[in-house]
């Protein structure tokens, strides 16, 4: 049966290309907000992270009425670190928003994101948004997005895409670049007609999968889906089919479905719905909730392979517990293996030390986040540096490889190649987005990306732009020469100044307790010869997080949001030390072995 009144669609998109802006105004013209309520600015990108950092780390559910049909909408992650999260939910809908910038053109996420939305063999609308950009280049846009859809594979039916021009932010859109109506309808006209109902059986035993996990305070654990077949209700026994394919009874709390950005009591749902379910406590993503005479499995989700590791320690350096919140071992392990129950891309394990556990993730966002967020809870943490996971395949030490764009000024190019040539990047494609601009794509092992976004700002003048995708597993291609890079810090309170070095390979980092008054430098210098080690900017300041600090020009990227991805993982060496005069630093011993 034919669910016609409701829609299940996907928003999916580059970073930035204003998935969440769209969510907004969508919400907006729907009537979810009274026009006398005041709209809190990105209402979608609930976390404090994501609101500062302006991108969705996590999907959000929610919903609109549309002539009286409901779309449930999801938002999706854009980066690729987040691809086990965009892969899951998009088993949740029929069809998908593909938001493009219309001076940007498909980037690497655009492209990782409907590569998963073509292979689920989900219908596509196009948006072309940012129209009002006086740069805007919508006819071109629209033949890359095209030229993407082939290159995908994307079947005749997909293929056959609607294209609407919009603005997400004036809240207009169109069928036509130079004819648009003052309102989104155009938009969601398209939806309603494009993308179909979702076919259920609504008699047969009810059957959902785990697609994500959440936690409230009073209901505890959430577990959302799509409800595959038949209807569940509140307070109903059901059987829980594990991951091992063991039952387990259990019996649902309450059921809730999505309207505009709240969760709203139902005493029953069926079929094509999304849901989330409370009292199934020990749930997990990728398990089938079944009605609890005829349990059926439901296939499992596979979930992304993580390709980077990290230790986290308990924090022993002489700055530790300085506000209180010195954490132990046990501590720390507690809020590890909590974090692996809704974070499914994550994998922890014990080490030969208490003290130290070994993180793997998707990339350096995915562990940043983490490690970001322990932060704030108060967590005192050591990390060390990122590596990545390799693989034997076939015999063959293999590792992982990332698909790289940069957007560059033509004068930039000589010396973003030597930085890449280094690195190990190869060369894939060239071409010019503009008299000057140049977007230049690589191939290049995901070793060689650590620490290179700061690199490639400070060469390109804050004006470069990259972004890039995991690729796959290929054979290992031989050592890239070592880099030392280290943030040089003081720390002065009262009468004493503490110099301190916080020393990494690749790239270094600042945390800074609240209250300290702190001179922070970065230093760089190559294959660790102490003659090459230079202070870039050496300032004082009153820092209370990290934040100010990645702020500041000594760090010489541009763009905080950015920054704050790229810098928010910390070395600490805390044995060494420095000492310092005022134009030149001296190390008293190589920092790094
Ligand atoms: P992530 O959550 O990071 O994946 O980004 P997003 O795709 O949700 O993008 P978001 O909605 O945060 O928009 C990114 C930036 O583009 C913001 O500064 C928006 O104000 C801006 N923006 C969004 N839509 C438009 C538009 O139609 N025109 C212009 N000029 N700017 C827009």
């Amino acid at each position: 049966m034919e669910t016609r009144n409701l829609r299940n669609i996907a928003i999916i998109a580059h970073v930035d290309h204003g998935k969440t802006t769209l969510v907004d105004a969508m919400l907006k013209q729907s009537g979810t907000f009274r026009s006398n309520q005041q709209v809190v600015e990105r209402v979608m990108d609930s976390n404090d992270l994501e609101r500062e950092r302006g991108i969705t780390i996590l999907s959000k559910n929610t919903s609109v009425h549309w002539q009286g049909t409901k779309i449930n909408i999801i938002d999706t992650p854009g980066h690729a670190d987040f691809g086990g999260e965009v892969e899951r939910v998009l088993q949740m809908v029929n069809g998908v928003l593909l938001i493009v910038d219309s001076f940007e053109g498909p980037m690497p996420q655009t492209r990782f994101v409907l590569r998963k939305a073509l292979e689920l063999k989900l219908i596509p609308i196009v948006v072309i948004n940012k129209i009002d950009r006086p740069d805007a280049r919508p006819t071109e846009v629209v033949d890359e997005v095209l030229d993407l859809f082939i290159e995908l594979g994307a079947e005749d039916n997909q293929l056959d895409f609607p294209v609407v021009y919009a603005s997400a932010r004036a809240g207009i859109a169109g069928l036509s670049s130079d004819a648009l109506e003052d309102t989104l309808e155009p938009l969601f006209s398209v939806i309603l007609d494009h993308i179909p109902a979702p076919v259920v059986d609504l008699e047969a035993p009810f059957q959902m999968l785990v697609t994500t996990l959440d936690y409230d305070d009073y209901v505890g654990k959430i577990v959302v889906g799509r409800i595959v077949r038949g209807t569940v209700h509140q307070n109903e026994t059901i059987t829980l089919i594990k991951r091992d394919e063991s039952f387990e009874r259990a019996k649902v709390g309450k059921v809730m479905v999505f309207e505009g950005l709240k969760r709203q009591d139902v005493a029953e749902a069926s079929a094509g719905e999304i849901v989330a379910l409370t009292g199934l406590t020990s749930a997990n993503i990728g398990e089938t909730v079944a009605c609890a005479l005829n349990p059926e499995a439901l296939p499992v989700i596979e979930v992304d392979e993580p390709t980077l590791s990290m230790n986290f320690m308990v924090n022993t350096s002489p700055f530790a517990g300085r506000e209180g919140n010195f954490v132990t071992s046990r501590k720390l392990r507690e809020r590890l293996w909590k974090e692996i129950e809704t974070n499914v891309s994550l994998r922890v394990e014990e080490t030969d030390s208490a003290d130290c556990f070994k993180v793997s993730g998707r990339g350096e966002l995915h562990l940043s986040i983490l490690i970001e967020n322990m932060r704030r809870e108060g967590y005192e943490l050591q990390v060390s540096k990122p590596e990545v996971i390799y693989k034997m395949i076939d015999g063959v030490k293999c590792e992982p490889m990332e698909f790289l764009i940069c957007d560059v000024q033509e004068k930039s190019l000589g010396a973003v190649m030597e930085l890449l040539g280094k690195r190990k990047a190869e060369m894939a494609n060239m071409t010019s987005l503009s008299e000057t601009q140049l977007r230049v794509e690589f191939n290049i092992p995901a070793r060689g990306l650590i620490g290179f976004r700061s690199e490639f700002l400070s060469e390109t003048r804050g004006e470069g732009m990259m972004s890039h995708v995991f690729l796959g597993y290929e054979p290992f291609k031989g050592e890239i020469p070592g880099r030392t890079r280290g943030a040089l810090i003081a720390f002065e309170e009262g009468e004493t100044t503490t110099y301190g070095l916080y020393a990494a390979q690749e790239r270094g980092n600042l945390f800074v307790d609240p209250g300290l008054h702190v001179y922070a430098g970065m230093i760089v210098g190559e294959n660790n010869r102490e003659q090459d080690i230079e202070v870039n900017v050496c300032k004082k300041k009153h820092l209370t997080n990290m934040r100010t600090s990645a702020a500041d020009d000594a760090l010489r990227l541009e763009k905080p949001k950015e920054m704050s991805l790229e810098q928010s993982l910390e070395f600490i060496n805390d044995d060494e030390f420095v000492e310092i005069t005022p134009k030149s630093v001296r190390l008293r011993k190589k920092f790094l072995d």
